[in-house]
């Protein structure tokens, strides 16, 4: 069949299309219904049915002649590790740290916080969730306690999983005192911390509290995977909404079982056995597909990376890894191939490895622009395939199915909607946009399987964040366009999110944050261009009046407020003193304006300005920033 055959098939009848694909998992009990439309907008996949998502990742492949197979392999050039497990030994383990959870009383719709880094125990405690039917709730390393709490707060773990400490190139990052912060800052407090004791540091320990990850998994005694629901959760991911509070997507054991399975063989074109590295973290949604669900789902061999692309040591690092381990294919964000291509141009670190069995790159997170895609291709004379989707929806949205059919590539496009994706360009009044013309992305419901069902005990939030702009659509928050051969060109964001090296950001988060600094009046932060990642944050402060200290000390401790209250992840440096900002009459700041400013583009002066003369002060104070020519 070819992809339109399918793609069809999907839309028009997505029972049969989703109830053929399920046949490809494990259930204890089939569904009742494949797509449950009882309760709109509310749509549920295989409601009454019954699995496992750790049964299906672990236990089956070990039944199922993949016993000794390597399931995940952990590289760490930060410190200087590699382990492997095979399915039995991960199983093994899993089973034994989901013992260790079940004595602390977590059981079945239990939420379990993992903060940690990229180490192999992060995968153990979320299969070991999974397999007793606890929902984890992955926070990154990178955001600061605050942000933890605000998390500990709205999932109301019962424990949380975290480690000493994580390890980034130039310094060591304690995560306990950060863990033992939010969980002052925060009002739930969890009954148990089970902490994994690193050598480069040792934690120190709450009585009553903390328990070492080691010691107790030396008496845990082995639990089996329990029967959830298709429609339990499995997982609740935290991601950026447009103000300071994340949003808590969650997703499911039944659909996203389902979907992730079959876009490893149909996206990614990869088969059981095969080796399958996203290079990531699993505290971002890639992660959680995969680095971990999917590849394992699919029985493949996943690669879990503590590094980075450049730095760890060298930009050979990404090839060192393929070639040592002989992975097929490598998900990563185009940000990491600009690192590389900025401290390697001509590839000189490619000539050190071999990379025979190599045969596909995936990029996502952000725009990739064309100039790297086309560095990569022909350096590594392999498909670079971009393909676009969201924490939201937990698997691609719209990809070139080179499993199904390779479709010709169109560098700064995505291709093609994936099943079950009904992709509309919309403007205000729903009406569709004629190719070629940019307008909302929306996916008409029902969504299929694997996206998110609600957030984590919020459907009005679900309801007013995705659902309220077009009636009977999803909204993405991204802008763009079909064309006349159906591609998807995925041009920016609708709301106030920016892409900071393939993570994503709320400015108006930040601009909470700097508003609470007791000299500023009013600020604004926005997404500028940047040559490595993509965009970063530069923030525009105006001060209350009568304030007379130093503009670089107040900048200073704006800087530092962010990295405090958000996390070094902001990747918050660049601030800047001005008279005022850029509105509209009706008090709108222009922040579109000054992005195009900062990033040397044209602009039109607002016909709804204030005051012009704001926009040429602007522009000179960027200037002193060395823009629009520094990103
Ligand atoms: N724990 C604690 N701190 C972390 C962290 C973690 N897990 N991950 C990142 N940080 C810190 C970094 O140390 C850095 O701190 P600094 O300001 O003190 O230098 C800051 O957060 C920003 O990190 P990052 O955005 O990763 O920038 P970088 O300059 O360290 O590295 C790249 C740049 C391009 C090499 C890096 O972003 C990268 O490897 N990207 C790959 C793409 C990727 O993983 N995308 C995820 C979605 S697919
Ligand atoms: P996240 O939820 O962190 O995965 O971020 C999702 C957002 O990243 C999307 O809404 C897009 O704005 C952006 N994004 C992800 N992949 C792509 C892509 N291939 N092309 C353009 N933008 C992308």
């Amino acid at each position: 069949m070819t992809y339109s055959d399918i793609y069809k098939r999907s839309i028009e009848d997505p029972n049969g299309f989703w109830g053929e694909v399920a046949e490809d998992v494990q259930w204890y009990k089939k569904w009742d219904k494949v797509l449950d439309d009882s309760n709109p907008p509310f749509y549920r996949w295989f409601s009454g049915g019954e699995l496992n998502s750790c049964y299906n990742a672990l236990d089956y492949h070990v039944e199922n002649g993949r016993a000794d197979q390597l399931a995940l392999i952990y590289d760490s050039p930060v410190t200087d590790t590699v382990r492997k497990y095979t399915y039995t030994e991960l199983r093994d383990e899993v089973a034994k740290f989901a013992g260790v959870l079940a004595s602390k009383g977590v059981s079945k719709g239990d939420r379990v916080i993992v903060y940690m880094p990229m180490v192999a125990e992060a995968a153990i405690a979320m299969l070991a969730c999974a397999r007793i039917g606890a929902i984890h709730s992955v926070v990154f390393g990178g955001f600061a306690a605050k942000e933890l709490a605000t998390r500990i707060d709205d999932a109301e773990p019962k424990a949380i999983v975290s480690a000493s400490c994580g390890i980034e190139p130039n310094r060591i990052v304690e995560y306990k005192p950060l863990l033992d912060e939010a969980i002052e800052i925060a009002d739930h407090k969890p009954g148990t911390c089970v902490i994994l004791q690193r050598p480069q540091v040792t934690a120190s320990m709450v009585d009553g509290r903390d328990i070492d990850w080691e010691q107790a998994v030396a008496s845990a005694e082995p639990v089996d995977c329990v029967p959830v629901a298709a429609t339990d959760p499995l997982y609740i991911l935290y991601t950026s909404g447009t103000t300071g509070v994340p949003k808590g997507v969650v997703r499911d054991n039944g659909g996203h079982l389902v979907a992730l399975k079959w876009s490893m063989s149909n996206c990614y074109d990869v088969k059981p056995g095969e080796v399958y590295w996203a290079a990531s973290d699993v505290g971002w949604v890639v992660g959680h597909s995969y680095i971990v669900y999917a590849p394992l789902f699919h029985g493949c061999t996943t690669i879990l990376y503590e590094g980075k692309p450049v730095g760890t040591p060298d930009p050979g690092a990404f090839w060192r890894v393929i070639s040592d381990h002989g992975v097929n294919v490598l998900f990563t964000a185009p940000t990491a191939f600009r690192a590389i291509k900025r401290d390697d141009p001509n590839a000189e670190y490619l000539k050190n490895y071999n990379l025979d069995g190599f045969r596909a790159l995936f990029l996502a997170g952000e725009r990739c622009d064309s100039a790297t895609l086309h560095w990569a291709k022909e350096k590594l004379n392999v498909p670079v395939i971009d393909h676009w989707w969201q924490t939201e929806t937990g698997w691609p949205v719209g990809c070139n199915p080179i499993g199904i059919e390779v479709l010709p590539v169109k560098p700064g496009s995505c291709a093609t909607p994936l099943p079950g994706y009904d992709i509309k360009v919309l403007d205000e009044s729903l009406n569709e946009m004629p190719a070629g013309d940019i307008g909302g992305i929306a996916i008409k419901l029902p969504l299929p399987p694997g996206t998110l069902p609600t957030l984590w005990q919020n459907d009005e939030g679900y309801k007013r964040s995705y659902l309220s702009q077009y009636d009977g659509y999803y909204t993405t928050a991204d802008a763009g366009f079909i064309d006349e051969d159906g591609y998807l060109w995925i041009m920016s964001r609708t709301d106030d999110i920016i892409n900071v090296a393939g993570h994503r950001l709320s400015t108006g988060g930040m601009e909470e944050v700097i508003s609470d600094h007791a000299d500023v009046a009013e600020c604004a932060v926005v997404g500028v261009a940047d040559k490595l990642k993509g965009e970063i944050p530069v923030g525009f402060v105006v001060l209350k009046s009568g304030v007379d200290r130093p503009d670089e000390d107040i900048v200073k401790e704006i800087v530092q407020m962010i990295r405090g209250k958000i996390g070094p992840v902001a990747s918050f440096k660049i601030a800047t003193v001005v008279k005022r900002l850029p509105k509209t009459r009706s008090g709108k700041v222009l922040r579109g304006t000054i992005k195009k400013i900062a990033d040397g583009n044209e602009y039109k002066v607002p016909a709804t300005i204030d005051d012009p003369v704001i926009l040429s002060e602007i522009t000179s104070d960027l200037e002193t920033l060395g823009y629009p020519n520094k990103g």
